[in-house]
């Protein structure tokens, strides 16, 4: 008999050993999976269009996740033709490098508002929020009255800033000096509504992706 089917033998007859060697398997093939994504993670460099979320909107996004709203809405418009015909071309990943954590989500009880920006005035998402019904009468989004009382904290967001800029946001000093003046006697809801009005906006002044980011091909035709 060769040697190395004895070998295998041993190795099959031993839970213990088999055990250790699928480990091992195991995450050699995990870490080749994983590597790559990790490496393009790196690699990935912000678009000149693509800028940290200034202070107003800084704050919104963190009473977006407050009050849950990533619960029925995701943030992520899919390569298919279904989707982009209904919100505008799909999403990329550059645009939610600033986004910690990211709202992609996969939950949709009302729509994806991934390019809601610049959709209604800011006056129609204020009375939408308030309360939903005055704006789509059969609307079963909850109210959020409060937003419109809750006065934002300008020492607040120092913190929060500073934290980012740690984590490799590139805030500026003058960022960081303009910050409390920006919340200065603004509302949750105000906010929130400015946070909603610059959704998929990023990526350029007019909302459109520069064609480098492009690529038809990547559609897949609708179901
Ligand atoms: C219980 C589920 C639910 C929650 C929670 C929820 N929504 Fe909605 N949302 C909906 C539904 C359903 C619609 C579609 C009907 C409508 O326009 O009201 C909607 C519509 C919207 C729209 C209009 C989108 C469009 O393209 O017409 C915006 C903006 C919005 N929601 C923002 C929010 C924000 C911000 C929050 C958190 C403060 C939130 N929603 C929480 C269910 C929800």
């Amino acid at each position: 008999m060769a040697s190395g089917y004895r070998y295998f033998e041993t190795v099959e007859k031993h839970a213990g050993l088999l055990g250790i060697g699928i480990a091992i398997m195991v995450s050699l093939g995990g870490l080749a999976e994983i590597t790559p994504l990790f490496i393009r993670a790196q690699q990935m460099a912000p678009p000149a269009n693509v800028k940290p979320y200034d202070a107003l909107r800084l704050a919104g996004k963190d009473i977006y996740v407050r009050e849950g709203c990533y619960l029925c809405h995701s943030q992520m418009i899919r390569a298919l033709v279904a989707e982009t015909e209904r919100y505008g071309h799909y999403s990329v990943a550059e645009e939610s490098m600033y986004d910690r954590p990211h709202q992609w989500g996969s939950k949709r009880t009302g729509p994806d508002l991934a390019r809601v920006g610049g959709k209604y005035s800011d006056d129609w998402q204020r009375q939408h929020l308030i309360n939903p019904r005055k704006t789509e009468l059969e609307s079963n989004m909850p109210g959020y009255p409060w937003l419109a009382k809750e006065a934002l904290d300008p020492s607040d967001i120092l913190a929060r800033m500073r934290t980012l800029r740690r984590l490799g946001d590139p805030y500026t000093d003058a960022d960081l000096a303009a910050a409390p003046a920006a919340l200065e006697g603004k509302t949750a809801l105000d906010a929130l509504v400015a946070y909603l009005q610059g959704l998929g906006t990023t990526l350029s002044a007019n909302g459109t992706l520069p064609d480098a980011m492009l690529d038809p091909s990547a559609l897949e035709p609708a179901p």
